[in-house]
């Protein structure tokens, strides 16, 4: 047997746990200069699992290479599908085609990531073999009867833990049956993964949608070849057909753009253009609610990469005043909040949000975590059952909880270009789920941020 030469004992491997990673940030700063994001985090889970079910073999770049993605990516391996890379953002998948996948032989560990989980758990309730899908805490804590639901009116089998959480255990060989399903909450991942299970189901699938949510899954399926019917808010398709490999260009995440966005958009004498971000019409309220603030955003060599529109976003400081935030807005910035607050913070005058319930669902209870980090910062907000009120004015220092959720990380990262204070960003590791790399760029960029362990 060979053992490894060094093993932690558990006290050390203890203490190895107790060293997280914190940002430090100065306060001040301007940003200036150019940059690419890395690649969008919903279009690159929707690459590996459109590629592992087509026939032949997809070529994908811009891949987010970052621990979300990373997971579906594993599970896909884990269920025989032969995946080259990721180097550099490129991966090669080798499908298998829709009834191609082998059992796994363990749980699927999803990591931090819903999308994965929930559009896997579509997928997964369409297959012959039994499945189990687990994830990190958070993920762990977040409601999967919204996906359990309609798969089990299509037939499907689907054991959860209490209250329809994470660990999901999925029972194969159940013939899936067309439905029609109203989604009761505008969601992309519900959506995508009653389409994807339509693609395992007997006849016709079709949701409704109550605003319009990212529509990655559509054109991706249509890019695969597959049929898909957009009808005003129902979407529609039907099972048994075939996917067939096609290359997938992954544009620059808008989600990851977002801080940046904001960050210029805050810090007098900011400058900066953003390369190659995808501005699907689905993802782009928070281009929509910053300009309505005043913000100086224009798009540049305005293109479309693989079906998915992208262009080059130029964004200037200029300063901003609060909005009463357009409901038909929310569910398009639906992961751009947590920074849009620092935005509203950083405004003259009140912003108002509502509408916007889901964020308590997300990675962490988005509108307590940054109600929370706003008031050590010493700026006065409200805390509403679907939104917040924020009213702006100086922001100071201090030390902030993140909750272990990335998007609240980068914000109050961000925040400290307009504080007044030095600020510590706690438990920062989650960061790397999303936008490895993110504290490398900001200070390319002219955020005073550095990493440390704590
Ligand atoms: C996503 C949909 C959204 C979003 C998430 C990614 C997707 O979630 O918040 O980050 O890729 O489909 P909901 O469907 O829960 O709104």
């Amino acid at each position: 047997m060979n053992l490894p030469l060094f093993w932690p004992s558990a006290a050390i491997q203890n203490d190895l746990k107790a060293y997280v990673m914190h940002f430090k940030l100065q306060p001040g700063g301007t940003l200036k200069g150019e940059a690419r994001v890395p690649g969008d985090k919903s279009i690159s889970h929707r690459a590996i699992m459109l590629g592992a079910l087509a026939e032949g073999t997809s070529r994908v770049n811009g891949f987010l290479e970052g621990e979300d993605a990373l997971a579906t990516l594993a599970a896909f391996r884990a269920m025989g599908v032969e995946i080259e890379g990721p180097d550099n953002g490129n991966v090669t998948v080798h499908g298998v085609g829709l009834h191609g996948l082998k059992a796994p032989a363990h749980p699927l560990d999803l990591g931090n990531a819903g999308t994965g989980m929930r559009l896997l758990c579509g997928l997964l309730a369409g297959q012959p073999f039994d499945s189990e899908l687990t994830g990190d805490a958070s993920l762990c804590s977040r409601p999967m009867g919204r996906v359990i639901d309609p798969l089990t009116k299509m037939g499907a089998s689907i054991g959860s833990a209490e209250g329809g959480r994470p660990p999901l255990k999925i029972r194969g060989g159940q013939q899936l049956q067309g439905i029609h399903y109203d989604l009761p909450m505008a969601s992309a991942q519900v959506k995508s993964c009653c389409l994807l299970a339509g693609l395992y189901s007997r006849g016709r699938t079709s949701v409704t949608e109550p605003a319009p949510t990212r529509d990655h899954t559509e054109r991706m399926l249509r890019g695969f070849g597959y049929t898909v019917d957009s009808n005003g808010a129902e979407i529609a398709l039907h099972g048994g057909g075939r996917l067939q490999a096609c290359d997938i260009e992954v544009p620059a995440d808008i989600s990851s753009a977002t801080f940046f966005l904001v960050g210029a958009s805050i810090a007098p004498g900011s400058d900066l253009l953003l390369q190659h971000v995808g501005i699907n019409p689905t993802r782009i309220g928070v281009i929509n609610i910053l300009r309505l603030m005043g913000a100086d955003i224009t798009l540049q060599q305005e293109r479309e990469v693989g079906g998915e529109p992208v262009a080059d976003i130029r964004v200037r400081y200029a300063p901003l005043r609060g909005i009463e935030i357009p409901l038909d807005q929310v569910p398009l910035a639906i992961d751009e909040f947590p920074a849009l607050f620092i935005a509203a913070a950083c405004a003259e005058g009140r912003t108002v949000l509502h509408g916007a319930e889901e964020l308590r669902v997300k990675e962490s209870d988005r509108i307590a975590a940054m109600a929370e980090g706003l008031s050590t910062l010493g700026v006065s907000n409200e805390v509403l059952d679907d939104g917040i009120i924020i009213d702006g004015g100086d922001m100071g220092g201090g030390v902030i909880a993140t909750y272990n959720d990335h998007r609240i990380a980068m914000s109050f990262a961000i925040a400290a270009l307009r504080a007044s204070g030095e600020i510590t960003v706690q438990d920062c590791d989650h960061v790397a789920t999303s936008f490895p790399g993110f504290d490398t760029l900001a200070r390319r960029l002219g955020l005073s941020i550095s990493a440390v362990a704590g």
